[in-house]
């Protein structure tokens, strides 16, 4: 080698020597349930979020983030990188009773984190699966879980239905009955983050919050916040949110004192659209939680980090959606996703304001429904009907049951296709499908395209042998 090559040989390998041996980030990834699009306060100022706020602020807002249109499936695309239509959880939710899961072929992102040396903990809701002890957390990647299997139950009791569904690893936890499920996850993160050495072990923490799914219940110190709104579902859920909120204050102080915010990278994503029906609202975007419109697909969201992302203080909007926070967040790591995957990598998206190498996505493909929708480019193309709530849900003023006053429920599309131009009409107020006939074509085709992959849906029917009183008076693996 000649003498003037040996010194930038030396400092390229000290370089990578010294970026082999960093320490990959630590990682943060916080989920709330069922929150609206105009239930945060970068989206709404009559929201108070000041901890999730500021680090919107600071971080990159997503505001081109899509997400299922409903829990089990959402939660399905960020463990393991795929649609729910590649896993046969593309069908409404896994209920308490239904012996559904993710199939044990898929590997799932703490799977992965864990080969590449993380410690991976779960705090929160589950709602992919419990019926067998390989289907839970603690099974899936997980080296430890506090928290519930199914999709909603109360905050307090831990009831749903008629058994007791919450667990520390896998024993039943009874503890905790009794006290609000925000405080209780924000203590244990907080015990998980007191256990873990910032600077010896890289840590994943995935804290999907039961705030602020119903039922509507909070303390009412929270519900005071917002005293000047009449309508009580919504005062009560304001208020959840903003319990959430300072669940994750709290966290992100600890974070920061003990060091791991140096090189830590924090997701903040709802699960689906807002349930107008429990106070939520989604203005101003059409439709609904478990629907197809963007009212139930486009997610509140954003990144932060304190030294990772090379932009800050900007709103992102280039296209992306849940599936991509697998390769993400595995790149991140340092890792690789096995080929084939559904999700792209966005960090350069994320971090830099790269455009997105996404251009199309799948909202989802119900065959069971006999639903489906298809992003490409600016254009959306709906098959069938999106759902059953869809209207422009107004904020709730007087004080009356917002139950009651579904009035999108009949619903009935003449055409079998709508067709919308998103990026001029983000409210989908004009259906364009019989001005471009051309243009619903090229999308049928590419829909058609991606049907050929369906995996069906697996929905079996609910099993008597799931009922809590075989299990003293809980929801068990042990029935599948
Ligand atoms: C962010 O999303 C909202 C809702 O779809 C939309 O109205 C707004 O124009 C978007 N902002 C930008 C900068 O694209
Ligand atoms: C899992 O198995 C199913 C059924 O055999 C197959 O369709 C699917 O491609 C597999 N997925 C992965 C990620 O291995
Ligand atoms: C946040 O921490 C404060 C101070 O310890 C505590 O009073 C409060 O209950 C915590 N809130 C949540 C939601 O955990
Ligand atoms: C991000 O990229 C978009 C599209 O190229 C551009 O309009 C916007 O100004 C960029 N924002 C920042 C903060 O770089
Ligand atoms: C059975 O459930 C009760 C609460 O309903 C609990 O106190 C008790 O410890 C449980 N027994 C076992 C063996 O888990």
């Amino acid at each position: 080698m000649r003498r003037e090559m040996i010194l930038p040989t030396l400092l390229v390998t000290f370089v990578l020597l010294s970026l082999s041996s960093a320490r990959p980030p630590h990682i943060v990834l916080i989920v709330a349930d069922d929150l609206g699009w105009n239930d945060v306060g970068w989206h709404n100022p009559q929201i108070y979020t000041p901890n999730l706020d500021k680090m919107a602020q600071n971080g990159v807002i997503l505001n081109s983030s899509y997400v299922q249109p409903i829990c089990t499936p959402t939660r399905n695309s960020l463990m393991t990188g795929f649609y729910p239509y590649h896993t046969g959880l593309q069908h409404f939710v896994i209920l308490d009773d239904i012996p559904g899961y993710i199939p044990s072929n898929f590997t799932t992102l703490p799977q992965k984190l864990k080969q590449l040396g993380y410690s991976t903990h779960m705090v929160g809701k589950w709602h992919l699966g419990y019926c067998n002890w390989k289907y839970t957390p603690t099974y899936r990647g997980f080296d430890s879980f506090m928290g519930y299997y199914n999709g909603r139950e109360g905050y307090y009791n831990h009831k749903e239905g008629t058994g007791y569904d919450f667990r520390l690893n896998e024993d039943v936890h009874y503890p905790t009955h009794g006290e609000y499920s925000a405080h209780t996850f924000a203590k244990r993160a907080i015990d998980i983050l007191n256990s873990v050495d910032p600077q010896k072990e890289s840590l994943f923490l995935y804290l999907p919050f039961q705030s602020v799914h119903e039922p509507l219940e909070v303390p009412e110190k929270y519900e005071n916040i917002y005293s000047h709104i009449q309508n009580k579902e919504r005062r009560t859920y304001c208020g959840m949110v903003s319990a959430m909120d300072e669940a994750v204050g709290n966290i992100t102080t600890v974070l920061r004192e003990r060091g791991f915010m140096d090189n830590l990278l924090l997701v903040f994503t709802s699960d689906n659209g807002g349930n107008f029906q429990y106070g939520a609202n989604n203005l101003p975007l059409r439709g609904n939680k478990n629907t197809l419109w963007e009212g139930g697909t486009k997610g509140a969201a954003f990144v932060y980090s304190e030294t990772l992302l090379k932009k800050t203080n900007y709103e992102n909007t280039e296209m992306m959606h849940a599936v991509d926070l697998f390769p993400t967040l595995l790149h991140v790591a340092g890792g690789i996703p096995d080929p084939g995957i559904d999700g792209m990598n966005m960090w350069p998206t994320i971090s830099e304001n790269k455009s997105s190498p996404r251009t199309e996505f799948i909202y989802n493909i119900d065959e069971i429904d006999k639903n489906a929708a298809i992003r490409v480019g600016d254009y959306k193309l709906i098959e069938g009907s999106p759902g059953q709530s869809n209207d422009w849900y107004p904020l709730p003023t007087r004080e009356v049951d917002v139950q009651q006053e579904d009035s999108g429920d009949s619903f009935s599309a003449d055409t079998e296709y709508q067709l919308f131009d998103i990026k001029n009409d983000p409210t989908e107020h004009f259906d364009i499908s019989e001005k471009y006939p051309d243009v619903v074509d090229r999308l049928k085709k590419r829909l058609e395209e991606y049907k050929k992959s369906l995996v069906p849906a697996h929905v079996p029917p609910p099993d008597p042998k799931a009922n809590p009183k075989y299990y003293n008076g809980t929801w068990s693996p042990g029935w599948c």
